[in-house]
């Protein structure tokens, strides 16, 4: 089973060491490669995904991705950005649904900003299409400058887009991830403005129709974004295209705590998989060892179970995060008063010691 992992910037490098660590103790035949990837792609070769990692991604069957981007990046034209890294990598390798569950752990139901009995159980899975919508539309602008601004432009525009074979794709991940689970799907839209999302809703309706044991309701995204905080146990799987995707399902990681304890999965139609946190590579505190590896670990569990089918070992990993924070470690986002605080190294040898 080979896996390409790509730690990037900021963060990264330190979290997805943590989570190499645990794969190492499950004795599984695993060919781990590692190659630059964002930022630190380009300071070395000029470009954030550069030929060879691209190519290494290709040959694998699952990657293991840490964090892209930095601000003293923010100057550089965009196609040399090192968020065009991972846009790249979802578009070469047609990884077109995006999996973010937001699970709230009962010993950390403390550290959210919203009152326990709103979270407590909460068990949401965002279903976020990944490539196509406004973030693949063409034209992508009109720029006056290289550097990726618009000095003296009159207008700048993206255009928004999805034909049928994208939006049936994913509502069919939807409605069979599901089955899996309490059979509701909310298809998440903005029909009443928006040409592309009235499609979008149509196309999931009768996709639904293949589905009838599956209960199927629609919602504008402003009134998701509103209920996701009101009451967010109403929703149980939420599939919605790439923009609203991105933004709901950092809303929704929040709800649990933190953004430092939830794992992403990115698939394509072979189950091939790219793995990473659904948090960024935070700059701010980067080298300072005190990230929260546990998504990236929770997120290489991700990785046994869809793409490497080894579906024992990712129930351990999780059993194993269980229990560390049963024990009461914490990193600096997840700490509270009477636990104990953990270093981001401290973080992944406690993982490794109960597996
Ligand atoms: C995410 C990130 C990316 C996105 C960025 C880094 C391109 O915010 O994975 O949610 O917008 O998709
Ligand atoms: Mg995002």
């Amino acid at each position: 089973m080979k896996i390409a992992v790509l730690p990037g910037d900021g963060i990264g490098t330190e979290i997805v060491a943590e989570a190499v660590k645990v794969l190492n103790v499950l004795g599984l035949p695993l060919e781990m490669e590692t190659a630059l990837v964002g930022g630190a792609a380009y300071e070395a070769y000029g470009h954030p995904l550069p030929e060879a990692t691209l190519k290494l991604a290709k040959e694998s069957d699952a990657i293991l991705f840490g964090a892209v981007g930095d601000w003293k990046y923010d100057k550089l034209d965009r196609p040399l950005r090192p968020e065009q890294a991972i846009l790249g990598l979802r578009k070469n390798l047609g990884l077109f649904a995006n999996f973010r569950p937001a699970i709230c752990y009962e010993q950390l139901v403390g550290a959210s900003s919203l009152k326990p009995e709103l979270i407590s159980g909460l068990d949401i899975l965002i279903i976020r299409e990944l490539t196509g919508d406004i973030y693949f539309g063409q034209p992508r602008g009109r720029r006056t400058a290289t550097d990726g601004h618009f000095p003296g432009a009159e207008e700048a525009f993206d255009t928004m887009r999805y034909s049928r074979p994208e939006i049936e794709r994913i509502a069919h991940v939807a409605f069979q991830a599901a089955r899996k689970r309490s059979k509701r799907v909310t298809s998440v839209d903005k029909a009443n403005v928006l040409e592309t999302f009235q499609f979008w809703k149509d196309v999931v309706t009768e996709v639904g129709l293949q589905y009838p044991d599956v209960e199927l309701d629609h919602m504008y995204v402003d009134n998701a974004a509103m209920q996701l905080v009101k009451a967010p146990k109403r929703f149980d799987v939420v599939v919605t295209g790439n923009m609203f995707g991105d933004i709901l399902s950092d809303e929704a990681s929040m709800l649990t705590g933190s953004i430092g304890m939830l794992p992403s999965a990115s698939l394509n139609a072979s189950n091939q998989g790219l793995y990473e946190p659904s948090h960024g590579s935070a700059p701010d505190i980067a080298g300072k060892g005190i990230a929260n590896p546990l998504a990236t670990i929770l997120s290489a569990a991700m990785m046994l179970r869809f793409s490497l089918n080894q579906e024992a070992s990712a129930l351990r990993i999780e059993a194993a995060v269980q229990k560390v924070l049963a024990q009461g470690l914490r990193t600096a986002d997840i700490y509270s008063d009477g636990t104990t605080r953990v270093s981001t190294r401290e973080m992944g040898d406690a993982v490794v010691k109960v597996l």
